[in-house]
């Protein structure tokens, strides 16, 4: 071997010890973070001291790097907001609002609505004391603002202001029920529902998105604010803001999976959509996978350059950074301080629906949607039923369906499909008084959700497909007795992260009877194995996390963004100072005349 040839490889054995020393402290120090108590928090300079650690990395790096070293809380996001995001407004657009209020015979009742969404933006939007803009749809919504269509919330202890649109009810019925229900949700869902895409739906989703283009910039207390924009009502308008306030930070989140290209081309207004949504500085996907779908589309459909190494798109002379940011929910949750123990949460739902003492409890949460899989849910029951009919009468699901989107002819038929199936799985395996299937078509506040969780031996999530289903996160962070069977659909965005969970194919009713029966039959001991890294997963991962990467990446964006027109001034003077050398010499040449 040469000389040159012992140097390298005496290098390359340093470095790789180097790297392995460093890969050793890392590991040490995020296995004694995650195996911290729940209580640990670090203090206020510790988390914000390590957010600027991560972003520090982040910009060396240039590629994002182990956020977990910090513990995500309320905190560590408003340091993030005054010391990397200073002055900056935080300005969430949504159509659904967090608090409805509606007109009832007694006064006026307020609503919380059964919105994943909702729930994982509404502790940001608190922690940040923004203004959060969404659609006024209750019945009640226009007697509670001031002069300015705001009104304080939350109720009671207010921290942000809430702005309501009004719309009409021709864009209403147009943009949100027509284009975004009728034509995107089913576009972008695998669930066989065929998109349906009109006109005139197009032409409301436009109105409405400028209508909240409007809004936004009359929200604005500067020309940079950071604006949250949430979900597929609003293709169009991080483009319509960009063009407003050019140097807004506009970050899009896409609750929904994005579908393959080929599936994505039905839509007659792709290249509208996608140019709409590269008005954004970064837009979110719950999975890489779905952001892969993302950049696939904008690379067949628009004249754009991709970094695939960077996760970014190059269009009309802008940059998108498109990355997965898998949403979650608040930790530790606000209202579990409030509910009941676990044993009193059992007892009180077993009196509620009459459950004997030897019955399992077996629930379901969510709105009445096709994507749900409710349906293959009842099924599996039936399935598990012919196969074990020992299980006839020793299990009851409670299947919670809050009404949605309730005037659409799909969910019509869904809604007739669903009671119907229930009543017949009623009559064939029910007997004095014991019901299998329980559904309840109703409504139900987060603390009555949290209580059915606590109460639950079993929760089944059997989505067909799902961005992310914070269901699942919320029955995991609700049972801190370590007790309780998840069951997941492989095709949420939560089986990426809550593998212990037992993983199901909502499509394939033996084998999802063969989970429930898994699920029916497991140790304590079991429960508590799996139950308690989930526990870890969703603590660690909590929403102030999804938030605070979103924030860091805007304020590395916002940085090389300030560097970038210091480089251009920088550039331009120095051009200029070469012009001025070049005419000088010009100018003397000139002078000395001709040789
Ligand atoms: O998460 C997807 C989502 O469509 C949210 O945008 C929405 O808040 C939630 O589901 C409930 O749907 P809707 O607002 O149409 O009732």
């Amino acid at each position: 071997m040469t000389d040159y040839g012992s140097d390298f490889l005496w290098i390359v054995i340093l470095a790789s010890l180097g790297l392995s020393a460093l890969a050793v402290f890392f590991s040490i120090s995020r296995r004694q973070r995650t195996h911290a108590p729940a209580t640990y928090t670090a203090g206020e300079d510790v988390a914000s001291e390590a957010a600027r650690k991560v972003l520090r990395e982040f910009e060396k790096n240039g590629q994002s790097v182990d956020a977990a070293l910090v513990t995500w809380s309320p905190e560590t996001l408003r340091k993030i907001l005054t010391e990397d995001l200073p002055e900056a407004q935080v300005i969430v657009v949504s159509n659904r609002e967090p608090y409805i209020h509606n007109i009832k015979d007694d006064g006026v009742e307020l609503v919380v609505p059964a919105s994943g969404l909702v729930s994982a933006l509404e502790p940001i939007t608190r922690a940040c004391a923004g203004t959060w803009i969404a659609y006024g749809g209750g019945t009640a919504d226009r007697l509670m603002v001031d002069e300015h269509d705001r009104v304080q919330v939350p109720p009671g202890n207010p921290t942000y202001a809430l702005r309501r649109v009004w719309l009409t009810e021709e864009e209403y019925q147009g943009y949100y029920l027509g284009f975004a229900n009728e034509g995107l949700w089913p576009l972008c869902h695998i669930a066989f529902t065929r998109p349906i895409f009109r006109e005139s739906d197009w032409e409301a989703y436009e109105a409405a998105n400028r209508k909240f283009a409007e809004t936004v910039v009359a929200e604005a207390r500067n020309e940079r604010p950071i604006v949250l924009v949430q979900d597929y009502h609003f293709a169009l308008l991080p483009r319509m803001i960009r063009e407003r306030l050019p140097e807004a930070i506009v970050i899009t989140f896409w609750h929904i999976p994005w579908p393959n290209s080929e599936v994505f081309s039905i839509c007659p207004w792709r290249e509208r959509i996608l140019d709409g949504l590269l008005g954004s500085s970064i837009i979110g996907f719950h999975t890489q996978f779905h952001a892969n779908n993302f950049t696939e589309s904008v690379d067949r459909f628009l004249e754009s350059r991709i970094e695939r190494a960077d996760a970014a798109i190059s269009y009309g002379g802008q940059t998108t950074l498109v990355h997965a940011y898998p949403i979650s929910i608040e930790w530790p949750a606000e209202l579990l301080a409030k509910l009941p123990d676990v044993d009193a949460s059992r007892a009180t739902l077993r009196e509620r629906f009459g459950l004997k003492a030897d019955v399992k409890l077996c629930v379901g949460v969510e709105r009445l949607d096709y994507t749900k899989g409710i349906l293959d849910r009842f099924q599996a029951l039936e399935e598990l039923f012919i196969r074990h009919p020992e299980w006839v009468g020793k299990l009851v699901l409670l299947q919670i369906a809050a009404p949605s989107r309730g005037t659409l002819p799909a969910y019509k038929q869904l809604h007739d499909e669903c009671h119907r199936y229930a009543e017949e799985l009623n009559q064939r395996y029910g007997s004095n008084g014991y019901k299998p299937v329980v559904m309840v078509a109703e409504h139900h506040s987060q603390e009555q959700v949290y209580e059915i969780y606590r109460a639950a031996d079993i929760c089944m999530v059997t989505s067909l497909h799902d961005g992310m289903n914070l269901v699942a996160k919320e029955f995991v962070a609700a049972r801190d007795d370590e007790q309780g069977v998840l069951m997941l659909s492989t095709f949420a965005g939560a089986s990426r992260e809550l593998l212990e969970a037992l993983i199901v194919n909502p499509y394939d009713p033996a084998m999802m009877s063969e989970a429930l029966l898994q699920a029916l039959t497991m140790t304590p001991e079991e429960q508590r194995q799996r139950m308690r890294p989930m526990r870890e997963m969703v603590r660690d991962n909590n929403v102030y996390r999804w938030a605070g990467s979103m924030l860091l990446d805007a304020a590395r964006l916002r940085k090389r963004g300030e560097l970038d027109r210091v480089t251009a001034v920088a550039e331009r003077s120095a051009n200029a100072n070469i012009d001025n050398v070049v005419s000088m010499f010009e100018r003397k040449r000139a002078t000395a005349g001709p040789r």
